[in-house]
């Protein structure tokens, strides 16, 4: 059974947890990588259905070949790792994403950034990654050791129409019903 001591810094790392995009070119290592699919092959899911297979993506041919699948993709090709989280047929997005999270959530435990990324054309993905029809192929995780000053850089010039930080709790919590206040 895993442990419920209390622990402040695992609950500060969740909710500090933002995207990397810029990362330093030195690899992530077969083991911190086997820790991070471990995160994901863990990840409870609808009645334990499991509907995922991770593709991991290190050759640079290959992810610059999968970053044209999408429109912004950047972060695949400086990422020195990728992994596809494929969908399996009847499985859910919420169950992907979970499994995604818990791998970008153990990867920030490892020391190690990492982006999300969409793959808007999902066809070609699944054709570049020779992914089954009838499987759902849509979001890509990069992942790297982070360049702070690069990250920095790049945030300073992002376009202003991403918004920065979150919603007030007291816009998104309703209590008892939609629009319920406390
Ligand atoms: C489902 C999903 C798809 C995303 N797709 C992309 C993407 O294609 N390219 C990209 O650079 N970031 C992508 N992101 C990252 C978001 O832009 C990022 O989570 C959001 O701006 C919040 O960033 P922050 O946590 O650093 O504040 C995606 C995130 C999610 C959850």
């Amino acid at each position: 059974m895993q442990s419920f001591e209390p622990s402040p810094e695992t609950y500060e790392r969740i909710t500090g947890l933002r995207v990397v995009r810029k990362y330093r070119p030195e690899p992530i290592d077969d083991q911190q990588l086997e820790k991070i699919l471990e995160a994901g092959r863990w990840t409870g899911s609808s009645k334990n259905t499991q509907p995922w297979s991770f593709i991991v993506l290190s050759d640079p041919g290959q992810r610059q070949r999968l970053a044209e699948c999408g429109s912004f993709t950047g972060p695949l090709v400086g990422a020195p790792l990728v992994v596809v989280v494929v969908r399996l047929p009847g499985g859910g997005d919420f169950d992907i994403g979970r499994a995604a999270q818990n791998m970008m959530e153990s990867a920030a435990a490892l020391g190690i950034g990492s982006c999300p990324v969409t793959l808007h054309r999902e066809s070609c993905a699944r054709e570049r990654l020779h992914v089954p029809e009838d499987h759902g192929c849509r979001w890509a995780l990069a992942f790297g050791y982070p360049d702070l000053d690069g990250e920095r850089q790049l945030r300073a010039g992002l376009r202003s129409t991403i918004p920065r930080g979150r919603k007030p709790l007291s816009e998104l919590v309703h209590y008892g019903r939609f629009g319920g206040e406390s």
